[in-house]
């Protein structure tokens, strides 16, 4: 077998761009091209300062800044580096269609498609054609018949190999993996395929924990694991509700279930909602595969989950305009923070989107302080809802730098991503500022209950009375 020494992968995103990197730097014998069509993202992936690559993600610049132009490369000569590569990884990005067959569940494939003529038309050796991207299940099907269909006759063999690291930890994920997946045919080059792949991973990964299946388990595998670990997170937001209710508190539920070495422990946190661009998107994928093979019962019962992470964000805002006594309508509501989770910039499904977007409906005036997501970011992501005129949130939707600051004159402040940063603020301050009675709703269990109502605040908490 011969053994892979150039790689390319096409979409410098937020999975091509890590993974990429930790392959270079594990593997100093293979130089890793890393191709995207957006200029823009490139030239930020070459920028000398290390602090402006475009995805902002713990140890990365670190490793990028280690091997950068010396065996990791970015670059938007798409064509010239996949006619050099022998294994191409396609990691571009693969939406939830907004328009036709599959509208709101189906993902979008066209990028992918582009990604295999493309590859098609240029190569002029063999290729193994890697898939990162998380598609529906049989996509390496539909690339291999692009492939063979429109190619120049060389031979092309199609492996799926989902990534499984997720935002904020994405480095230490691909360093210290629980597996590493690779499906391919059972065919003789189907296996070598795998073997060249298990080998790069190799470099870093014990062999024991890297797994190779068939195409289709390996596609399949990855969007279960998703939607089992939002079933999770759905699961236990659930029960916060109840919690609520009840005089329950969610914190002792998780742990006394967690214990249960069957159940486990982690994922059992609740929160304002799961968001993030895998675990809506992947599991609305399975839901349409399901429900096209007329297996509706499989359909609804995944679907519930999005349907219960939809609730909690609802019932988290909804939550906010009861309590301040049924209106908010020129009231002043602080978010602190935007992005999906802690230790991350990527917005992607927040949970901070929706709440903001109900709170904006109810004509709330709200600042938002996030350490990491740009003011343009957050005005792009409410527009995208098209709920109402972008002049409209603009002026209603204020975008701060100042946490404390931003406090001045505030009925309310929420806390939607679980910052660290949130945990060290001068708690008394904010009070201070804030009209009276100051509410703080925390919509990911970040503070202490007994701290927080001794300060003096009105302080709700997701999942306790
Ligand atoms: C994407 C998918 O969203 C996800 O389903 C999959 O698991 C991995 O790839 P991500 O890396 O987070 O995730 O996406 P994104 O940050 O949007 O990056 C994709 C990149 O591909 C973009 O930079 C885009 O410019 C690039 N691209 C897209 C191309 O280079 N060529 C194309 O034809 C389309
Ligand atoms: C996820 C998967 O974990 C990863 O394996 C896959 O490759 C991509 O999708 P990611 O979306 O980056 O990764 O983040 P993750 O840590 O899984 O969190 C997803 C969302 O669930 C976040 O909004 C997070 O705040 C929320 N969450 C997670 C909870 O609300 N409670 C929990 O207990 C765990």
């Amino acid at each position: 077998m011969k053994k892979i020494t150039e790689i390319c992968c096409v979409g410098a995103g937020y999975v091509g761009g890590p993974t990429m990197a930790v392959i270079a730097n594990q593997c100093p014998e293979i130089n890793v091209t890393v191709v995207d069509i957006n200029q823009k993202r490139i030239d930020d992936w070459n920028d000398e300062n290390l602090d402006k690559l475009p995805i902002y993600e713990p140890g990365l610049k670190e490793i990028v800044g280690e091997n950068r132009n010396k065996n990791l490369f970015f670059s938007t000569e798409v064509d010239k580096a996949i006619d050099k590569a022998q294994m191409i990884f396609i990691s571009v990005n693969t939406p939830t269609k907004t328009y036709g067959k599959g509208k709101g569940q189906a993902a979008d494939l066209k990028f992918i498609e582009l990604c295999a003529r493309n590859i098609a038309e240029v190569a002029k050796d063999d290729k193994i054609v890697v898939e990162k991207s998380t598609l529906p299940v049989r996509t390496a099907q539909a690339i291999k018949s692009i492939l063979d269909n429109t190619g120049k006759g060389v031979h092309f063999e199609v492996l799926s190999n989902p990534e499984f690291l997720a935002e904020g930890t994405a480095i230490d994920d691909l360093l210290h993996a629980d597996r590493v997946l690779i499906g391919g045919d059972d065919t003789p080059t189907g296996k070598a395929a795998k073997d060249a792949l298990s080998l790069v991973y190799e470099n870093w990964i014990p062999k024991e924990k890297i797994l190779q299946t068939n195409v289709w388990s390996s596609e399949l595998s990855k969007l279960v694991a998703n939607a089992f670990l939002a079933q999770r997170v759905s699961s236990i937001n659930s029960i916060s509700a109840l919690c609520e209710m009840t005089d329950a508190n969610v914190q002792e539920v998780s742990k006394a279930i967690g214990f249960d070495s069957r159940i486990g422990p982690k994922f059992l946190q609740a929160s304002v909602g799961f968001g993030g661009s895998c675990f809506q998107k992947d599991i609305l994928n399975l839901v349409y595969i399901a429900r096209s093979y007329g297996l509706s019962e499989v359909a609804d019962y995944w679907e519930q989950v999005i349907i219960m992470n939809d609730y909690q964000k609802r019932r988290f805002a909804e939550n906010i305009i009861t309590t301040l006594y049924n209106t908010v309508s020129g009231k002043k509501i602080v978010m602190y923070g935007w992005a999906f989770k802690k230790d991350t910039n990527d917005t992607r499904e927040s949970a901070a989107i929706y709440v903001a977007d109900a709170l904006l409906e109810e004509k709330a005036e709200i600042v938002v302080y996030d350490p990491k997501v740009s003011e343009e970011r957050i005005y792009a992501d409410l527009e995208y809802l098209g709920s109402r005129d972008p002049n409209v949130n603009r002026e209603l939707l204020k975008v701060v730098n100042d946490p404390i600051e931003a406090t001045e004159k505030a009925h309310a402040v929420a806390i939607m991503t679980e910052w660290d940063e949130f945990k060290a603020l001068d708690w008394e301050k904010v009070f201070e500022n804030m009209l009276k009675p100051a509410f703080l709703f925390d919509g990911r269990r970040l503070l202490e209950t007994q701290k927080m109502e001794d300060i003096g605040f009105k302080y709700y908490k997701i999942g306790e009375s």
